[in-house]
């Protein structure tokens, strides 16, 4: 492509997303394709000769676009959002076009520089106090997998590193069954195992309970175990349960163990002054990770992690071959050695973008104004003959069932009735189990949603819960791939 030829499709592909954005309430939320539908009009192997780009941009709107689920819908209410505001999709763009692997300073300066300047604009944002220190992860899984490995290596002296793990006593690592999966995943990836990371009572709220973390701790000390680590969730995947961090930060300090703070969904909340309750506490934690890229608007990817001494981090994922040395080694962030990675991208430009187009303000209105619609949508539900509000609203999640008295079986009820809703593709919605019983988890966060989205969405939901799947509905239908390879 020669670059007048990528001047041409660049403006016509961003004509498209602004198109896409300007439009994509028209379309089923949910794809509504099934297994091998896309696949099916894919070339089976690489071509020789060049195709012409305007056929592949036509074969991308043909073949890619009815397999997408749409995250930028206003009716989006599966799992935990993830905004792309347009100016971090600008920063994204422009992140794309320079293409600097940012993994020393020295391979792009500002890339390291702005990254802890705008980290820092963060921190100040959320209330963590001075002295944490932030660096961009890809994911909430990588910074828990991050902070478990540095959790290891600080409880073994880093001779883990050195040794393997055979010759150690065996590491622990505490959690609810509240946490997210990613914990027990950095479990088995850190050596640790699932057999490792020991389960804390929860209470009815899904919170952790203290006394059952400090008794597990003892139990396994005086079992010649080695505890090292508990890992607080705030805002639970499933029910958006919020552990109490000052009662864990005290078992963590009386017993020496690195604390883990995950609130991948519920840190952007940290803006508003009246949920800042959730980090009491969390002067005394080592780690703390929460996603921009999910409620904030900073397009995927984007976790902002900080850790209070970044020298524990760095001992247990910092490397020094000579090829990676540089006259500033040592002098300068080297964010290398904060991650599992050794290739990182410009991330923090589109934390930069979206912060300054919008400002912390209209981004606190936003959080707000989810919060507000998702209590709202609780007294709907609550107010209702025949649905059980089963969770109430932790920020702006929620869980619900349907309840009708004639029925033997509600899970299958309820798993079937969220089929229906999603096959619907009006909204989306997705399924937890909570307390071994099926319910269905709706989370208010996508940046275009407005009240009369929640509204109409209840609606459709009610309707759908009474009436079943009705061939005259007015959803809006997928459109199938047309025919044709690409
Ligand atoms: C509480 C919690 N932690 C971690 C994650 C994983 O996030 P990521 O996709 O950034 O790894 C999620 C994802 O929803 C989450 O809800």
């Amino acid at each position: 492509m020669d670059l007048d030829s990528f001047r041409n499709h660049g403006h016509a592909a961003i004509d498209w997303i602004t198109d896409y954005l300007v439009t994509v309430e028209e379309q089923p939320v949910r794809a509504q394709v099934r297994p091998g539908a896309i696949d099916a009009h894919l070339a089976r192997e690489a071509p020789d000769r060049p195709h012409d780009v305007a056929a592949i941009l036509a074969d991308f709107e043909r073949i890619v676009m009815p397999g997408i689920t749409h995250w930028q819908h206003p009716r989006f209410f599966a799992y935990f959002p993830a905004n792309a505001s347009p100016p971090s999709v600008l920063a994204e763009i422009l992140t794309a076009g320079i293409a600097a692997q940012c993994m020393l300073w020295q391979t792009s300066p500002a890339a390291t520089e702005m990254e802890t300047r705008v980290l820092d604009w963060v921190r100040q944002a959320i209330g963590l106090p001075e002295g944490f220190a932030g660096v961009i992860q890809d994911s909430a899984s990588t910074a828990t997998l991050a902070a478990l490995v540095a959790a290891r290596e600080r409880a073994l002296e880093g001779n883990g590193n050195r040794d393997g793990l055979a010759q150690h006593r065996p590491v622990t690592v505490y959690a609810t069954a509240e946490a997210h999966s990613s914990v027990e995943k950095a479990c088995r990836i850190a050596g640790i195992g699932s057999g490792g990371l020991r389960r804390v009572a929860v209470d009815g709220m899904g919170r952790m309970i203290p006394t059952d973390l400090a008794a597990q701790v003892a139990t396994d000390g005086a079992a010649g175990l080695h505890p090292a680590a508990v890992v607080a969730t705030l805002g639970s995947t499933g029910i958006g349960a919020v552990d109490p961090l000052p009662e864990i930060a005290q078992v963590c300090r009386a017993e020496d163990l690195y604390l883990h703070v995950d609130a991948a969904w519920a840190g952007s909340a940290l803006l508003l002054d009246e949920w800042r309750w959730m980090i009491d506490g969390i002067e005394a934690a080592d780690s703390f990770v929460f996603n921009p890229h999910k409620w904030l608007g900073v397009q995927f990817d984007c976790a902002a992690h900080f850790v209070k001494d970044p020298g524990v981090l760095t001992a247990a994922l910092g490397i020094q071959p000579s090829y990676l040395t540089s006259s500033e080694t040592g002098a300068v962030i080297d964010y290398r050695d904060w991650s599992i990675p050794l290739g990182r991208r410009f991330r923090a430009l589109k934390l930069w973008f979206t912060l300054r187009t919008y400002g912390l303000e209209a981004l606190r209105a936003m959080l707000r104004n989810h919060i507000t619609w998702t209590k709202e949508l609780a007294e709907w539900i609550a107010a209702e003959p025949g649905f059980e509000l089963v969770t109430s609203p932790s920020l702006a999640l929620l869980t619900f069932r349907h309840v009708p008295a004639d029925v033997a079986d509600l899970d299958a009820h309820n798993r079937a009735l969220l089929e229906r809703v999603n096959d619907d593709g009006f909204l989306y919605l997705t399924p937890h189990s909570h307390q071994g019983r099926a319910v269905v988890r709706w989370s208010v966060g996508a940046r275009t949603t407005e009240r009369k989205h929640v509204l109409e969405s209840w609606d459709r939901v009610r309707v759908l819960a009474k009436t079943g799947y009705k061939e005259d509905s007015t959803s809006p239908k997928p459109s199938s791939p047309r025919s044709g390879s690409g």
